[in-house]
């Protein structure tokens, strides 16, 4: 059970290879693009308990040697300091221009390696080996690296592809199903943003690969992964269509600023109730059917995710505090939001042409039904 997308941008073309076991295999899979047979891999602490030793074994089998840097567990790592141990480690280990550094983690990892392979003398290549579900169909491909700062997330990075991805779907089993499921709203947003075909599929399988299937979590990381390298060739660096990606993220970036980038709010379930809030701003606005929000609301409760700002847990500022968050948000174009919106399922776009008034009324309603 394997599959491969291929990324093909210009002199930085990679492979995204998805499949169970490929952790186990990743000696055979990485050994021809190495210069001598020795990685250094850097993950955080709960991964490295789950699948280190793995990848140890599974480069040893090829004869590579490995040495590691294991960071703390949590989104607080993207940080300036975790960035100067990582960039610091990687000099003691004296990684050259024709090393490759393994990125072995969810997002945060991802992002923070990525970044620090950058930078590091001007740029090293590395491999992604997402661990999560979200890392798999979003953040370990495109080449989008950084960190957070005080001023907000992912304001500081670089665009940097990688030179491999290895998505084993294998690993997915071990993660909780919370994170999972919270993973699983990246795979929906891709259906709702640019297939609708993809969206149906998701409403017949859905449970079925939640609950374990490999041939259908297999197919949707395949299916996902290849949507975003589409539209990655297409605008690799965010000047048009690489923005459909964001559907669902405005609204979702000011729920996570008002709870605090907590755990009361994982990034994929904001993402989750901001493309349902984005549909339902979208049928206010006309563009499409009230049908539409309603069936995206249906799927996301079928799977037992978070839906609506009713299962957020505690309280929520009120719709003009929210409005006044998405104003910090990055995408934000001379002073004016830009929203992703849809005509339909499959069917978004980007627009800066979105009043305010139609925003705060689907939030304020969303509020109220809080009851
Ligand atoms: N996660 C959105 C992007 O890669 O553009």
């Amino acid at each position: 059970m394997r599959e491969t997308v291929k990324v093909n941008l210009p002199g930085r073309e990679y492979e995204v290879r998805i499949g169970p076991g490929l952790i186990g295999e990743a000696g055979v899979q990485i050994a021809p693009l190495l210069a001598r047979k020795r990685v250094c891999v850097v993950t955080d602490a709960n991964v490295a308990a789950l699948h280190l030793d793995a990848l140890r074994a599974g480069l040893a089998a090829d004869g590579i040697g490995m040495e590691a840097l294991i960071l703390p567990a949590g989104e607080a790592t993207k940080s300036w300091s975790h960035l100067s141990d990582t960039v610091g480690w990687l000099l003691d280990q004296k990684v050259e221009r024709g090393d490759l550094v393994l990125a072995l983690g969810g997002g945060v990892i991802g992002d923070l390696v990525g970044f620090a392979a950058a930078i590091l003398r001007r740029g090293v290549r590395f491999v992604q080996v997402p661990t999560s579900l979200l890392a798999q169909v979003d953040s370990s491909v495109g080449g989008k690296t950084g960190i957070n700062t005080p001023h907000g997330k992912n304001l500081v990075g670089a665009f940097h592809q990688p030179t491999l991805v290895l998505a084993d779907t294998g690993v997915l089993a071990t993660m909780a199903p919370r994170d999972f499921l919270a993973g699983y709203g990246e795979v929906v947003k891709y259906g709702l943003l640019g297939d609708a075909d993809f969206f149906g599929w998701l409403e017949a399988n859905g449970t079925a690969l939640a609950a374990g299937d490999e041939a259908l979590r297999v197919e949707a990381v395949r299916h996902s992964v290849q949507m975003k390298a589409d539209i990655v060739m297409r605008d690799e660096k965010e000047h048009g269509d690489r923005a459909l990606l964001n559907l669902g993220h405005t609204f979702c970036h000011a729920l996570e600023a008002a709870t605090g980038y907590s755990n009361r709010l994982l990034h994929g379930e904001g993402v989750a109730i901001g493309c349902a809030l984005a549909f339902e701003l979208s049928a206010r606005m006309g563009l499409c059917a009230q049908e539409e929000p309603s069936r995206v609301r249906a799927h996301l409760k079928a799977m037992g995710m978070k839906t609506d700002l009713t299962d957020i847990e505690g309280d929520l500022p009120d719709a003009a505090s929210l409005l006044d968050l998405m104003g910090q948000d990055k995408k934000v174009v001379a002073g004016k939001l830009r929203f992703v919106l849809a005509r339909g399922i499959g069917q978004a776009f980007v627009t800066g042409d979105v009043p305010a008034q139609a925003v705060l009324d689907v939030l304020g309603e969303a509020l109220v039904e809080r009851g």
